[in-house]
């Protein structure tokens, strides 16, 4: 076998085994912008979404001030997107979300939306 051939095979063999190592990794930490991807950005990314289902849209600071100011902490906030509010259905309708995967997308919301 070539030096090379073998370097070949060693870094296939590595990186077939490091996969499944990624993979639960990204499962053990939810990723905020997957998740709102995912299960948020429909109805508070869009101007559509946001103008049918009265959302308030990502982006906009003075929003997310104010909403931040209403819910008292960023933890109420979380709460309440896991809950529901309003006409928000809990978790925005997505139930196989975990708690956390929520609160992830929140965080992701806040840290677009100057925060
Ligand atoms: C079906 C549309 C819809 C989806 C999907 C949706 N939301 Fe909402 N969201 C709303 C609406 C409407 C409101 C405003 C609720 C109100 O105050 O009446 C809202 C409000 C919020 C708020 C502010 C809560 C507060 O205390 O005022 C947060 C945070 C939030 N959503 C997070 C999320 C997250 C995270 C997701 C994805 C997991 C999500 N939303 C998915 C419609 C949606």
């Amino acid at each position: 076998m070539t030096r090379n051939k073998f370097l070949t095979i060693i870094s296939a063999t590595v990186f077939l085994l490091a996969t499944p190592l990624l993979a639960m990794a990204a499962e053990a930490v939810p990723d905020g912008a997957k998740v709102y991807d995912q299960a948020c950005a429909k109805c508070h990314t869009s101007a559509f979404g946001a103008f049918f289902s009265g959302a308030p849209k990502t982006g906009k600071q003075q929003t997310w001030d104010r909403l931040l100011q209403q819910a008292g902490s960023v933890d109420a906030l979380i709460a309440n997107a896991n809950q529901g509010i309003g006409k928000m259905p809990a978790k925005g309708g997505a139930n196989d979300l975990s708690d956390e995967d929520v609160a992830a997308a929140v965080h992701y919301m806040l840290s677009k939306s100057g925060h």
